[in-house]
């Protein structure tokens, strides 16, 4: 990771129950956070408020999985990024693989909402990765740039505003199946999208903007990916929820 901060995103996605969340932050506010790792939990939107009070580690932040980004107002069932900057929160999870699939978010809409949660002073984990069809037919460096690419649009090479977003690679392949990316499949499309951001941004935002791994993390493969140079930490789900994310996060120092 060079010397971008290490970052380890815990995406607990759609689970828990409250005693679970409660189980799971005093396992937190027992754990003992290296200075040189930034940690960002994500628990669903109903139980953000009851982690927040219970968080006392102060090497943890708390972040959103999704956010409205038309403001507040006639918007059933929304949350919006305006209510998440008044709640405290400081980051949000924008563009998950599982949003892009099942609730037919666009790379335009990703951008736009990027654009908005910057604007409230929300930072954003945007989330970017292809299918396994696309990667079989050779496409890998061409999607996830062209993903990238709309939130650059939007950007531009404004190094403030990226100093407020971090990129997670996650290949669809790897999320949620036990197959992790290899270490060599991991740093070439991280540093593919480096040299992107250097070639379309400016060199600074390049090297200055965390790019992390998700997919199938877990406390035997993180310490070989958390080596690579252009791997800068990890957004784990699964293993966000169990004991080994302290692990994860040790692997960053
Ligand atoms: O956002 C993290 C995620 O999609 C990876 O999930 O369960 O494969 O670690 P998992």
């Amino acid at each position: 990771g060079g010397s971008r901060t290490f970052f380890v995103g815990g995406n607990w996605k759609c689970n828990g129950t409250i005693s679970s969340v409660d189980k799971l932050i005093d396992a937190l506010n027992s754990a003992s956070i290296p200075q040189n790792v930034e940690v960002v939990i994500a628990p669903t939107s109903l139980h953000i408020a009851r982690a927040q009070e219970k968080l006392q580690n102060k090497g943890i932040e708390i972040s959103a999985q999704n956010a409205w980004v038309k403001g507040n107002g006639a918007y059933t069932g929304e949350i919006s990024a305006d209510m998440l900057a008044d709640a405290g929160l400081k980051w949000v999870i924008l563009g998950h693989s599982e949003r892009r699939s099942l609730c037919h978010e666009s790379s335009q809409v990703v951008a736009e909402k990027t654009v908005y949660c910057l604007k409230q002073g929300v930072k954003v984990i945007v989330c970017i990765g292809e299918t396994l069809a696309q990667r079989e037919a050779g496409d890998t460096s061409k999607v996830v740039t062209e993903q990238l690419g709309e939130v650059a649009k939007s950007l531009g090479s404004d190094a403030s505003q990226w100093k407020q977003v971090v990129v997670a690679y996650e290949p669809v392949w790897a999320i949620g199946t036990g197959k992790v990316a290899t270490a060599d499949q991991a740093q070439e499309v991280h540093q593919t999208l480096r040299s992107w951001l250097s070639s379309n941004t400016s060199s600074e935002i390049a090297q200055s903007t965390r790019i992390i791994y998700g997919g199938s993390v877990s406390a035997k493969n993180c310490t070989e990916l958390a080596s690579l140079p252009d791997v800068d930490g990890f957004l784990v789900g699964g293993a966000s929820l169990k004991p080994e994310f302290a692990d994860i996060i040790k692997s960053g120092s």
